[in-house]
């Protein structure tokens, strides 16, 4: 692995030049609250929200029992992120699981949280072809028909959120690898304007939230990445109300880093669109091992670096952040340990890194139009 050796040299240097202590063992003890302590990382040092600061947002995914359940969790999400994103409970399958029928509730639960911890949102997502309610993919309609229930959806939805959300996810996975439209309900029967249908739509329920496209493997220069840039610049140049590109970043130590992963980013700012890694994780191979925490700790510095280097990228969110809920196992059998804490919320070394990242970087990014306003150590 190309950048193991350079790394680690890179981290040692960097841990002494910020001051950091070395990793000592888990300390063994509770919480008032009953939950194990969350050792050094949390307590008693600069929070990820806190060295990234008027830089950019750093976000997570939220999932909603977690949240309800687990105060170790809770005071994490709250303590170390500036933006959220739900997991699950903003997707059609959970807003409305019988036509006509809408249950905000848990995506309400999460919104009032974020207020509440001065966190933005991420609402995630209008339109997918995954997580869709059975009577939706159960039923018959005729193109009219579907095309209604897809613009009611997407106008009820963006407007219950209205003025709480600071990016949509419009439109999520509507491309193949090859650079193809996925072929999907909505593509069979709407064919390829329901993109920009759904971007107008959003736009006219909620005037103030930037629009996002947001797909997986097209954090590189590839053919899916060419595909999305030549979409969003055909819609802007039609001038559909499409403000930024989500990048997922699901990556796994077996493969390389995505390739020109910069050059992509920078190419996307051109286009005048906001960027925001929106999913980040890096999968490995089971049984964990230090050669592959050290690759993922090296993938989570290069995604992070990279959009640090380049001012349209304005979030940093993964994919949940600690290995005790974890989407990962249940979808790629035989892998895990993707994200940057274990299932004891103790550090590995990616946590470590993204610190570093963010302690390293000084370059002053003013301008930024949110505001992480919260002071203080959580
Ligand atoms: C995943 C959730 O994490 C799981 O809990 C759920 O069972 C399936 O969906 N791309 C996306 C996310 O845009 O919505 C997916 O989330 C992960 C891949």
């Amino acid at each position: 692995m190309r950048f193991l050796a350079l790394r680690t040299a890179t981290i040692a240097v960097a841990v002494v030049a910020t001051g950091m202590a070395a990793v000592p063992a888990a300390v063994a003890s509770t919480q008032p609250d009953g939950s194990p302590a969350l050792a050094r990382t949390h307590d008693g040092e600069r929070s990820l929200r806190d060295l990234a600061r008027g830089r950019l947002a750093i976000g997570t995914a939220v999932g909603m029992d977690a949240l309800d359940k687990d105060p170790a969790y809770r005071r994490l999400v709250g303590g170390q992120f500036s933006a959220v994103t739900p997991e699950n409970v903003m997707k059609w399958e959970v807003v409305e699981p019988t036509r006509d029928t809408y249950d905000w509730s848990q995506g309400d639960q999460l919104v009032d949280f974020a207020r509440a911890n001065h966190q933005q949102v991420r609402g995630h997502t209008l339109v997918w072809h995954s997580q869709l309610p059975e009577w939706l993919t159960e039923g018959t309609f005729t193109n009219d028909e579907l095309r209604t229930i897809l613009k009611k959806h997407v106008t009820d939805q963006a407007t219950h959120f209205r003025g709480r959300i600071w990016q949509w996810d419009v439109v999520n996975e509507a491309f193949n690898e090859d650079g193809t439209m996925r072929d999907t309900l909505w593509l069979r029967q709407l064919g390829p304007g329901y993109v920009a249908d759904a971007f107008r739509w959003a736009h006219r329920a909620d005037p103030k939230a930037t629009l996002f496209y947001n797909d997986y493997t097209i954090e590189g220069l590839n053919p899916k990445s060419d595909a999305a840039y030549a979409m969003v610049r055909q819609l802007r140049s039609e001038g559909v109300p499409i403000g930024g590109i989500g990048l997922q970043a699901h990556l796994g130590t077996q493969y390389e880093f995505p390739t020109g992963y910069v050059q992509n980013l920078q190419r996307f700012a051109d286009l005048g669109v906001k960027i925001s890694v929106t999913e980040a994780d890096v999968r490995m191979p089971l049984p964990v091992d230090a050669t592959k925490l050290q690759v993922q700790s090296d993938a989570f510095t290069d995604l992070l670096r990279g959009c640090l280097a380049v001012r349209a990228c304005t979030d940093f969110t993964m994919w949940g952040f600690t290995d005790k809920y974890s989407w990962i196992p249940g979808v790629f059998p035989g892998q895990g340990s993707a994200h940057p804490l274990d299932e004891l919320y103790q550090p590995k070394p990616a946590w470590d890194a993204l610190k570093i990242v963010l302690a390293d970087d000084h370059q002053d990014r003013p301008g930024l139009v949110w505001a992480d306003s919260r002071g203080g150590v959580s």
